[in-house]
């Protein structure tokens, strides 16, 4: 199946939501956005998902983010739905919309189905897709879990931060890095860029090739 990717422009697609008819690229604007997929109304993972989803919502509205949800069920399912997900994460609100696919087309588009999941009557359902798309409406990310699995708002937010940091800065996120923690220098900056683009300084690990590759400052 064709799928979209890291570096693909998101479709314009337009979809009956929560919200009413909306285009995509209408919700999103010049912001960043999530765009993510359930397999389907009342299940327990997703519901647990979606509100803490809402309960992020602040987080992800102080990084410029727009949140977009999905589920193939229509949007009279999706409405009702609502109601039980704000009771079982109390204090959420769900204020993104939640598109409706009950023909499957968008989550095709959007590279959302799960092969092995079917609903009792057969039809596709959407995997736990994620998909971080920047202003210029690219793919920056994507989680691909199966039904089984739910996903964790805090690494959302840890990987959101590290490519708006990537971004902005000539720097990426090393293993297990925490939001607050150094950050390493492209190899595509020289030393002496370095100084003049890190005017705070950066350490240089010694390693046993003596390349002065593993920099670190702090962004
Ligand atoms: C769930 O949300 O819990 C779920 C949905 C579909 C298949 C398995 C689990």
């Amino acid at each position: 199946m064709p799928g979209l990717t890291l570096g693909d422009t998101i479709p314009d697609l337009e979809a009956d939501s929560t919200h009413g008819i909306i285009k995509l690229y209408d919700i999103i604007d010049d912001s960043w956005a999530i765009i993510f997929s359930h397999p389907g109304d009342f299940t327990p993972v997703c519901t647990t998902e979606l509100g803490k989803m809402a309960a992020y919502a602040k987080e992800f509205e102080k990084r410029g983010v727009k949140l977009v949800g999905l589920s193939c069920d229509d949007v009279q399912s999706h409405k009702e739905w609502i109601k039980d997900i704000e009771a079982y994460t109390p204090g959420c609100k769900v204020t993104y919309p939640i598109l409706a696919d009950p023909n499957r087309e968008i989550i095709k588009q959007l590279n959302m189905v799960d092969p092995d999941e079917k609903d009792s009557s057969g039809n596709q359902l959407p995997s736990r897709a994620l998909h971080i798309v920047g202003p210029d409406k690219k793919v920056k990310l994507s989680f691909l879990y199966p039904a089984s699995t739910g996903r964790n708002m805090d690494e959302v937010v840890r990987v959101l931060e590290s490519l708006q940091k990537a971004g902005k800065h000539k720097v990426a996120t090393p293993a297990n890095w925490k939001p607050g923690d150094p950050v390493v220098i492209s190899p595509t900056v020289s030393n002496e860029q370095a100084k003049e683009m890190f005017p705070q300084g950066f350490e240089t690990a010694d390693l046993p090739s003596m390349k002065d590759y593993l920099r670190f400052t702090k962004v």
